[in-house]
């Protein structure tokens, strides 16, 4: 039988373990609070924003929302953003990627201040990851870890192939199972748009993680018995004529081989939401000292 991961049920016990932490600084006088700036009309972005301000208010975080007018100049943004730094009762910022174009996402990344980058994907929290001591680690590649240990897997010696390179999910989170900790010294193959066959990689892995950002690249055909499958893709596609949510892992075929499979929606997702306030908790903790 293969285990379908429940994202949504180690989600919940995240954010149950937040509780003492935030009830500690609540006695202190502090509520963490998370800003959220958004400067785009993308429905998708405007819906991934609301979700993480609902998360907030459950676990009695304070959510700041922040819009900006997507046309207005850059300026403005890099103004919103050293506001939020220099705002104590701030705790944590947030920028919804992408900006518009005529906004550079580095330069937007840069201005916030390290000590308040809930993604990790300041410089600063880069490096400090792949140097092995890591503050923030970004939510998705936090969360994939925490689920693949809440579904027992063991990464210590293990071959696992990431497919997908990017700065938000695989670069980091191929950094974090490097590492010689407890959720990592796995053995580290990162695919990308330029890997040669990425089948031979994925075969001989014993996890894979698909985070490519392409509809269910990853099929059944491509995957050993036994394999843990981790799936990281969120993509709206139209099917029979209805739009609809598939991750980067064809989900039927690839059950049909795995030992254990995150479902979309319901697997990452959750997980990546939840270490957001993870981040935003232990951010205000950082600052209370
Ligand atoms: N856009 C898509 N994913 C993310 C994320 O994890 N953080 C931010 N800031 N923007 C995103």
């Amino acid at each position: 039988m293969t285990d379908v991961i429940d994202g949504d049920a180690v989600a919940a016990d995240v954010r149950e373990g937040l509780a003492d932490a935030i009830g500690t600084l609540d006695d202190a006088g502090v509520t963490p609070t998370l800003a959220t700036v958004l400067m785009s009309d993308d429905p998708a972005s405007e819906t991934y924003v609301s979700m993480k301000q609902q998360d907030c208010a459950e676990v009695g975080i304070e959510a700041r929302d922040v819009e900006l007018d997507p046309e207005a100049p850059a300026e403005e943004l890099f103004e919103t953003v050293a506001d939020l730094n220099a705002d104590p009762a701030v705790n944590g910022i947030l920028v919804q990627m992408p900006v518009p174009d005529h906004v550079e996402d580095r330069d937007v990344i840069r201005a916030i201040d390290p000590a308040k980058d809930v993604d990790g994907f300041h410089p600063e929290n880069v490096g400090r990851l792949v140097a092995g001591d890591p503050v923030f680690k970004p939510c998705t590649p936090h969360g994939v870890l925490k689920l693949l240990d809440a579904a027992g897997v063991e990464t210590e010696g293990a071959d696992v192939t990431i497919v997908g390179r990017s700065n938000i999910v695989g670069k980091p989170l191929a950094n974090l199972l490097l590492q010689k900790a407890d959720d990592g010294n796995a053995t580290v193959t990162v695919c990308h748009s330029r890997t040669e066959d990425v089948s031979e990689k994925t075969r001989r892995a014993d996890v894979v993680i698909a985070a490519a950002g392409v509809p269910e690249l990853v099929d059944g055909s491509m995957l050993t018995d036994g394999t843990v499958v981790i799936d990281v893709g969120v993509n709206r596609v139209e099917r029979d004529g209805e739009s609809t949510l598939v991750g980067d892992v064809d989900f039927e075929s690839a059950k049909s081989k795995a030992r254990a499979i995150t479902p979309v929606p319901g697997g990452v997702g959750p997980m990546t939401r939840a270490m957001l306030l993870y981040n935003t908790v232990k951010a205000t903790s950082r600052q209370a000292e």
